[in-house]
């Protein structure tokens, strides 16, 4: 009888212990991503320059990459998928400065100053997922 009741408090507790590890787990990843990326970018996390980047991404950048930066907008094809970027952030403005095998300069659009090709990298930070690199590999 002992047993019985002991298995009557044991076993709920031990799932809801269960259920909660298996929350936090599933949660670690996305907030981390979410939280903050780590990045060469002088402007990583400040916000106004994540909100005029967001502004400056729409205007000069969705129109290929799609206004969620998935790749999927109605420009060229095979626009890559800036939310996995992971070739580090010098590469980043390497690229938007001088264009790539098929994307224009600046993406087409009029010239970008180097402090607006840090808030659109500001930006591009909060939207990047698992697997994303901003970080330049140490010299
Ligand atoms: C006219 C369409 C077009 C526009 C506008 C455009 N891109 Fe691109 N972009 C592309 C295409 C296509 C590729 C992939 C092929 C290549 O390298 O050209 C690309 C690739 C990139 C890459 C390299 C991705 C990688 O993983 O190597 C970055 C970074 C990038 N774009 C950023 C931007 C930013 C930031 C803007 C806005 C300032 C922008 N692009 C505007 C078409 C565009």
């Amino acid at each position: 009888m002992m047993h019985k009741a002991v298995n009557l408090i044991v076993v709920p507790g031990f799932l809801i212990a269960l259920a909660a590890i298996v929350t936090f787990v599933i949660q670690l990843p996305t907030e981390a991503a979410a939280a903050k990326i780590e990045s060469s970018n002088p402007l990583t996390g400040d916000k106004d320059a994540i909100k005029a980047g967001k502004t400056l991404y729409r205007a000069n950048c969705a129109l290929c990459h799609g206004l969620r930066a998935n790749g999927k907008g109605r420009g060229l094809p095979n626009s890559a998928d800036l939310r996995k970027f992971k070739k580090g952030y010098s590469k980043y403005v390497y690229t938007v400065l001088n264009g790539g095998k098929t994307m224009p300069r600046f993406g087409g659009m009029k010239p970008l100053s180097g402090d607006e090709i840090n808030q659109v990298g500001a930006y591009l930070e909060t939207v990047a997922i698992r697997g994303a690199v901003w970080l330049d590999p140490k010299k």
